[in-house]
Order: structure tokens, then C-alpha cells, then sequence
């Protein structure tokens, strides 16, 4: 996507041939700064700190730590301990394990000394495929968009199609596109009126920080919300879609995403609202079929929920970018930074293959043949 008219991907091959360059997520939106990974350890580290984040980039960070890790020891002890490291800094997206396994799968085979630019081209691979299947993932996404809009009652047809989306699932999550917020872009592109709800997506705030500005630097409008106010508007008819990524999606449609997806899923049900989680094949664990049951749920930091971070708006700090505390001395926090939205409450899944019922009919329909 551009950014002051230069095209980006969230990650890139440096002109070195060697060393890895990323943007610095925790700094936006106030500042637009990139990395150097240059070791397994950096890439690792960038994962679990969140300089780059979302289920289909950490796969891509992954696949390229991989390299990174090659590029130092080529050895069979390097390889496995590389991607037990890397493997183990996020737990709950399914992308991380499916890259590490491709790269792996693909290099293992291969003498040391060809090993390292073997995963070089399995990780560009990766990353290219993710681009042309969030593209996909827009397209059949649009379409739904324009039949939702085009079904709205006549005196509702000048109005905005509003949308609802949670967290970051647009390009900063992914190599290009993004998932959920790929058919937003697609629709605003292809004229649609179209207005986004941003829920601010608490703790680390990637809805205000993240999506926000990745809207607005394509020019989508977009009105920034508080998470406990979704629910509200769906009662009052001003959300006409939700649309979410998903960092596991389990064999029987069950899917879990950033924490406080599922609360938007219950007040979509409710309401009569369609909910659309929008996916690459990547992102599918076959292995499983319980979401609640099997999926392992990372747990972070109490202080992401008991401190924030933002620009300090005024006095002589202005500008600087800071973290303050919200609660008291001692107060514990606790911070579960994904929950499972069962199958039943999900109207579709947007995949780059098409759309299909959230069941393991559904995806079997998509997939099968595989
Ligand atoms: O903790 P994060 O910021 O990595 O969580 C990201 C999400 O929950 C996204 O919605 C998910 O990865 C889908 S991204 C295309």
C-alpha cells in the first residue's frame, strides 16, 4: 500500500541480499520508522515484541528468521533449535507454525551450504503468495459488500455502507492487502460509500493505532470507537457488516482472533447482523476442530492492560511518544490476548479460494482436494 506516494510491504528482502527490513509497528501511528533484522535472535525478538504483528507477517517473519538463522550456522542443530525458537513467541497464530514448516520441509533435505538461499526463496514465496491471496480475499470480499449494499432498503441507498472491524487485519498484519480490511479497500476503490466503525481493540489498541492510520492514508472513511460501543450501534441499524481476521481458524469453521472479537460476534447474532471472517488458507489448522477446547491462547503482559501508550499531547513533552499507567499501585492486571468465536455465530469465511460456510463442510468445499 502507499505511503506518501511510496509503495510498501510490511516486509522486504534489504538490498544486502542478506539482512531482513520490516516497518517498527510499535511506533505507529505517531511515527513511520522500519528495522534491520539481521539474525534469527532480531527476528525472533521482533516477533514477540510486537514490532511486527498479525497472524500472516509473523509467518513471514518467521520464514525469513529461518534464513536469518541458516545464514549463521547452516547446520541440522541450528535448523531445530532456530525454529523452536521462533516457533515459540507467539503461540495462538497458526501462520507462524505453517511457515517454519514449509521453510523447514523445503531445506532439510538440502546440503548445508545450499540451505541458507533455500529459504530465502521459500520465504519470498510465502510473502508473494499472501499478497496475491489477500488480493483474492478482497475481491470475493467485495462482492459481498456490494450485494449487502445493493439489498438495503431504498431510502437507505445514499447512505454510507457501514462496516465494523476489530483490531488490525489490514496491510501492517499481513505482507499486503490484509484480510478483513482488504475488501474494504477493494469496495472504497471501486466507488462503494463506505464508512468503517474502528473499534479500538484494547489493550495495545491496533484498531486506533493501526487501522486507523492505514485507513486514513488510503483515505477510507473511518470514525475511531471504544470496543463496548459495537454493540450499541448494531441496535441502532448503523452497522451493516462485521468483518474480522483470524490468527487460527479450526477444520469446523471455529475461529479465533484478537480478544473481544467473540463479544462482537454475540452482539452481531443478536442483531442480525452478518459476521464475515476474512482468512488466507494459512491461517486454517486442520489438526483441530474445537476452537474453545484446543486452541492455545497466548497470555501477555499484565502491564500492556494496566499502562497505555500514546503521544503526549502537550506541555514541553509534547509529541514524544510515552506510556502512562491507568491503575492504581498494585493492581493487578490480566490480559488473554485472544478468544474463539464458534462457528455457529460466523455468517461466512472469506478465503482467497471463495466463500464458504464456517463448517468442515464449508472449508472441505474450498480445500478438499489439497
Ligand atoms: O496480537 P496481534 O496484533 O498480532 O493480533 C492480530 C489479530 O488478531 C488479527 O486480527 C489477525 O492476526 C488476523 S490478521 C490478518
Amino acid at each position: 500500500m502507499n505511503i506518501d506516494g511510496k509503495a510498501w510491504r510490511t516486509i522486504w528482502l534489504e538490498p544486502d541480499g542478506r539482512s531482513v527490513g520490516v516497518i517498527d509497528q510499535t511506533r505507529l501511528p505517531h511515527q513511520f520508522t522500519t528495522r534491520t533484522l539481521r539474525s534469527c535472535e532480531e527476528a525472533a525478538d521482533a516477533i514477540r515484541t510486537m514490532v511486527v504483528r498479525g497472524a500472516p507477517l509473523i509467518g513471514v517473519t518467521g520464514a525469513y528468521g529461518l534464513m536469518l538463522a541458516l545464514q549463521a550456522d547452516p547446520s541440522d542443530g541450528s535448523l531445530a533449535a532456530a525454529f523452536e525458537q521462533l516457533n515459540a513467541t507467539r503461540p495462538t497464530a497458526i501462520n507462524l507454525r505453517w511457515a517454519l514448516e514449509r521453510v523447514r520441509t523445503k531445506v532439510q533435505p538440502l546440503p548445508p551450504a545450499e540451505r541458507a538461499e533455500a529459504a530465502k526463496a521459500e520465504a519470498a514465496a510465502i510473502a508473494d503468495e499472501d499478497v496475491a491471496m489477500c488480493e483474492a480475499i478482497g475481491e470475493h470480499g467485495l462482492t459481498i459488500f456490494q450485494q449487502l449494499a445493493a439489498a438495503r432498503p431504498a431510502q437507505r441507498q445514499q447512505e454510507p455502507f457501514q462496516v465494523l472491524t476489530h483490531c488490525n487485519a489490514g496491510w501492517l498484519a499481513t505482507v499486503d492487502w490484509g484480510t478483513a480490511l482488504a475488501p474494504i479497500y477493494k469496495a472504497h476503490r471501486a466507488g462503494l460509500n463506505i464508512h468503517v466503525w474502528v473499534d479500538e481493540t484494547r489493550p495495545r489498541n491496533q484498531g486506533a493505532s493501526l487501522t486507523a492510520y492505514e485507513l486514513g492514508r488510503e483515505g477510507v472513511p473511518h470514525t475511531v470507537i471504544v470496543d463496548n460501543a459495537g454493540g450499541h450501534l448494531m441496535q441502532h441499524g448503523q452497522v451493516d457488516a462485521v468483518i474480522v481476521g483470524t490468527d487460527r481458524t479450526t477444520r469446523s469453521g471455529d475461529v479465533c482472533n484478537k480478544i473481544g472479537t467473540y463479544l462482537k460476534a454475540l452482539a452481531a447474532h443478536d442483531n442480525g447482523v452478518p459476521f464475515y471472517v476474512a482468512l488466507p488458507a494459512s491461517t486454517i489448522d486442520w489438526t483441530i476442530a474445537d476452537g474453545v477446547a484446543e486452541i492455545p491462547i497466548e497470555a501477555r503482559a499484565a502491564a500492556e492492560v494496566t499502562h497505555i501508550q500514546g503521544r503526549i499531547a502537550s506541555g514541553p513533552a509534547a509529541g514524544e511518544i510515552a506510556n502512562v499507567q491507568l491503575t492504581p499501585d498494585g493492581s493487578d492486571g490480566f490480559n488473554p490476548a485472544f478468544d474463539v468465536t464458534p462457528a455457529r455465530l460466523v455468517t461466512a469465511l472469506i478465503t482467497e479460494r471463495g466463500v464458504a460456510a464456517a463448517s468442515e463442510q464449508g472449508l472441505q468445499g474450498l480445500y478438499g482436494n489439497d
